[in-house]
Order: C-alpha cells, then structure tokens, then sequence
C-alpha cells in the first residue's frame, strides 16, 4: 500500500462552465449545490493540526472551479505558507487564469492542472455547454498567461468523448511537441451524468497510444508523477504524454490520494465513499484535533482495504452519489 499524502481540497463546488459529462446546462436542480463551505481558517486548522501531522504534505485545490472561490489568492499564500506544505497544485477550467495566473504564482502557486478537451471553439463551446458568447479563447488566453507566468509543469487534461473530440486527439498531443506542456488524456468516467454517454463511452487509453504511435511513434518516459497517469514521450518533444485509464486498468493499489470536499467531507476514493467523514461538523461541534487526527487514521485503514478490494478485482467501481464537481475531481 502506498503512503497517502496526498490531499485534494475541493474549494468550492459551484462552476463557471456546464461541462456536459459533469454539470450539463439545464440539470442545476439536480446539483443541489453544496450548502456550507469549509472556511479558511477550518480548512488552514484542518491542514495544520491534522493532515500535516499525519504526514500530508502534497496539496491539490480543485472544485468545481477552485477559481470562483471568494480570495482565493490569499488562501493559496496561507496553504504555500505552512511550513508542512512539500506541493500545491491547482486543476482549473483556465476561464479566469488570464486575470489569476500572476497572481497566484506570486502567492506560491507553481503546478497547475488544466481541462481542456478541444481546440475547435465550436466543439469546446459544445462540451462546455455554452450558449452566449464563445468562451473558447478565454480559456486559451488563460493557458498562455499561465504558461508566460512560468507555471512547470502545466498540464492540460483532456477528457476523451468518443464522436465528440476524438478527432482531435492528434492535435491535442502535438501541444506538447514544441512546449514543455503535459497533454494528458483521461478516459471518460462515468460518474456523475454516466447516462449521457451509454452508448460507447470511453476509448482505451491504449487505442489513443496507437494513434499517436502510427504518426509520431512514442516511447515510455523516465518520468513518472505522483498522480495516476502512465507516462510517455514523443520522441523529440519538449513536453509528454500522460494517460489515465481508470476504466482500462485498476490503479488503486498506487493510489496516494484522499479528497475532502468544499463542505468538510473527507473520502477515502474518488469511487468510493465508504467510512467517509464529516469533519466541518466534528469541527463545529467541538471534536479536538488529536481525536479528528485518530479519525482520519481509521479512514486511511478503510482505503488501504478498499483500494486492496478493487485491485483484485480489477475494477473501480463504486458508489457514486455525489457528482465529480461536489467531490472534486
Ligand atoms: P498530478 O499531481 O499533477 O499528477 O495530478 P492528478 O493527475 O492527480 O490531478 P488532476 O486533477 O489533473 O486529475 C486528473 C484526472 O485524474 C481526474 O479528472 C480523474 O479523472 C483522474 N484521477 C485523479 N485522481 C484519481 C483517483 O484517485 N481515482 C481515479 N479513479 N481517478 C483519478
Ligand atoms: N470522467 C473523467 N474525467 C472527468 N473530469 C470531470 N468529469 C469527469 C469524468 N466523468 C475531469 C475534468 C478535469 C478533472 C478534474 O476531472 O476534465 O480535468
Ligand atoms: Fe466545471 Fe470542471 Fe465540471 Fe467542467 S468538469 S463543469 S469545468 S467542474
């Protein structure tokens, strides 16, 4: 079992775009948005006399879209702060980066993560379900404000839609040719809004290396990362090639991560929510540090088995009853 010190803080659940495969236009009566947030100082108080002590020192902020979070440059400098913090991330649709990026790098910010599935505004637009104006190239002045700000590594995350932006998956990879980008491809999950795409949802992530093999060729990379994705190069390239195959292949028993939730939640599994825990209300009720620190314990020993469950059985499925943008991806 790997060690897990890796936390992902969602911090807020609400977002600025309505990415058809998680929160789709129309359905917002169905994402009941999460009611009470976590405040700065529980979440600093968490981090602190809690996960650090346990030794948590790699941090991701996530949403939703971590961005919409009231002052969250100022939060991202308290987090890079402490003493106890080894790594801080950041995953963003990149809509506001342009006005952040400077920003958040100056307050200690130096991963960032990116979704962005198309290149095409108009098939962009489509999976971001946008109706008004294009949001396409916002979203690409974000990327090159991070990128000019010198944000490394930059990684853009690509969620594969078969029928939808498959086509493009060449273009997509040629990013990281001429740039020290990461271009990583996820296969689509079906969590959430799994029902939109029943009919062939996901591409293997092997199908999509064979793609870029017969024109480019590619060979496995030397580096590997801290997170889920199988690591490969265009011979040649600046950048590299990342694949998440969660529907492919099991990866739970490498699995360094638990995730707390912009309410306080903390779940031990993306998929799986079993022994998770309320820490915003054991908070509030007055629950002291050591004995949340024992809590989270526990909650560690319930993921070592649940991850030893589902890498015997190959598979990752799970319970899902929150939606990708209340769990944070
Ligand atoms: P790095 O620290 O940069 O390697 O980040 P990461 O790849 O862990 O983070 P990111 O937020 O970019 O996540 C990309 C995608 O990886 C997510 O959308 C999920 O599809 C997938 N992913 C991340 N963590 C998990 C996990 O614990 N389980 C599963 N099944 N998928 C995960
Ligand atoms: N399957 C795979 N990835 C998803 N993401 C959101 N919903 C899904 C899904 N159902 C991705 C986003 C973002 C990351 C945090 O999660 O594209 O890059
Ligand atoms: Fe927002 Fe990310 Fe969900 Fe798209 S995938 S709607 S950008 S939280």
């Amino acid at each position: 079992m790997n060690q897990v010190d890796y936390l992902r803080i969602s911090l807020i659940d609400r977002c600025n775009f309505r990415c058809h495969y998680c929160m789709p236009e129309g359905a917002e009566l169905d994402y009941i948005l999460l009611p009470e947030l976590l405040t700065n100082e529980e979440l600093l108080t968490l981090l602190k006399e809690v996960f650090m002590p346990l030794g948590f020192k790699k941090f991701r902020l996530t949403g939703g879209e971590p961005l919409l979070r009231p002052r969250v440059v100022n939060l991202v400098r308290e987090i890079a702060g402490l003493p106890g913090t080894e790594d801080l991330a950041m995953t963003t649709n990149a809509f506001l980066l342009a006005d952040f990026a400077s920003d958040l790098y100056q307050a200690g910010l130096r991963r960032i993560n990116i979704s962005l599935d198309s290149l095409n505004p108009e098939t962009f637009d489509k999976i971001i379900g946008n109706r008004g104006r294009s949001r396409w190239q916002k979203t690409w002045a974000g990327i090159q404000a991070a990128h000019e700000v010198g944000f490394d590594p930059l990684k853009l995350n690509v969620v594969v839609i078969p029928g939808v932006n498959e086509e493009e998956i060449l273009d997509l990879a040629a990013l990281s040719i001429d740039r020290h980008w990461h271009v990583r491809f996820i296969e689509f999950m079906p969590i959430g809004n799994a029902n939109l795409f029943e009919q062939r949802a996901w591409i293997p992530s092997e199908e999509l290396r064979q793609r870029i093999r017969d024109r480019w060729g590619l060979r496995e990379s030397q580096v590997r990362g801290n997170g889920p994705a199988d690591v490969f190069q265009i011979p040649g390239a600046k950048g590299t090639l990342g694949f998440i195959s969660q529907m492919s292949e099991c990866f739970c028993d490498r699995c360094n991560r638990v995730r707390l939730s912009a309410d306080g939640w903390l779940r031990p599994c993306l998929l799986n929510e079993t022994g998770q825990i309320d820490l915003k209300t054991a908070l509030r009720r007055g629950v002291s540090v050591s004995e949340l620190r024992e809590q989270v314990k526990e909650l560690l020993q319930i993921k070592a088995e649940i991850n030893f469950k589902q890498r015997n059985s190959g598979t990752t499925s799970g319970i899902y009853t929150r939606t990708m943008s209340q769990i944070g991806g």
